[in-house]
């Protein structure tokens, strides 16, 4: 009796596989909104793209994990990358530094990830254990930027840091002054299209409202109100309206 050669009946499986996608369910996995459609993106993923490794991060944590090659990711055990629907996070692709990143979990920490967040070459991620990192739409750590987490900093949708930032909301250690034992961390929120100049450095419990801008070098030690650009040591309000174009 004649059987169909195997690469038929295979191809008839992903024929018959594919018909049952819907526009809806095809969506649900890559809403229009969290493409990373822009064809260099592409082009420099596709060239640097650790397969295994991203095939494997992408099915553990239900969500595109593209991981360029090099890139050194530890997850501590209970640990995870939460991901909103169609969202991708790209680890260590783009640009300019020939130092992979590194993003290390510790125990119970979780990273959120909503739309296209991107951490560039060079870059250091650090969540300590049971701490809350959050990535928005558009987001970027910058080549060689340093992100110290220990219990929650939360990068708003289009927010920029640049290169050799350096973003903590902790003192890592105890420190007394006067007698008075100050909080060892407090979170930093950095709200929607903020942009931090190359190698400045926020500290523990700022809050950057939305559309505000650090000057290169800064030291931010207080808030930041929505709109205003700060710069200096410590930062300053420059001028309380400015706009820039992520
Ligand atoms: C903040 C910045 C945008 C200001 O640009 P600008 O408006 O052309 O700056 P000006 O030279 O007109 O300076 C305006 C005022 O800000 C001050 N200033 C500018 N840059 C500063 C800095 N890095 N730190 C402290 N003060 C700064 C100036 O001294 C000046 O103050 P004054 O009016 O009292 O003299 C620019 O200096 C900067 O830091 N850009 C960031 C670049 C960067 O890191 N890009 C990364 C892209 S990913």
């Amino acid at each position: 009796m004649a059987t169909d050669p195997p690469t038929t009946n295979a191809m008839a499986k992903i024929k018959s596989a594919l018909s049952k996608l819907d526009k809806k369910s095809i969506r649900q996995w890559f809403p229009a909104t969290t493409y990373p459609t822009d064809p260099a993106v592409v082009r420099i993923v596709l060239m640097h793209i650790s397969v295994l490794r991203t095939l494997y991060y992408s099915a553990r944590f239900k969500g595109w994990c593209l991981i360029a090659r090099g890139t050194r990711l530890k997850i501590g055990p209970g640990s995870k990358i939460q991901f909103a629907p169609g969202a991708f996070l790209l680890m260590g692709f783009l640009h300019y530094t020939p130092t992979p990143c590194s993003v290390h979990l510790g125990r119970n920490a979780t990273f959120s990830v909503v739309g296209t967040a991107h951490i560039r070459r060079g870059a250091r991620v650090f969540v300590h254990d049971g701490a809350l990192f959050e990535m928005g739409h558009r987001s970027h750590i910058g080549d060689c930027a340093t992100v110290t987490c220990f219990e929650h900093i939360k990068f708003g949708d289009e927010s920029t840091c640049s290169w050799n930032t350096n973003i903590l909301d902790t003192h890592a250690h105890e420190i007394i002054v006067n007698g008075v034992s100050r909080p060892i961390s407090q979170p930093v929120i950095i709200g929607n299209r903020v942009l931090i100049g190359s190698g400045a450095t926020v500290l523990a419990g700022v809050h950057i409202g939305e559309g505000g801008v650090v000057a290169a070098g800064s030291v931010v030690n207080k808030d930041v109100p929505a709109g205003a650009m700060v710069g200096g040591n410590p930062a300053r309000v420059i001028s309380e309206e400015v706009e820039w174009i992520p």
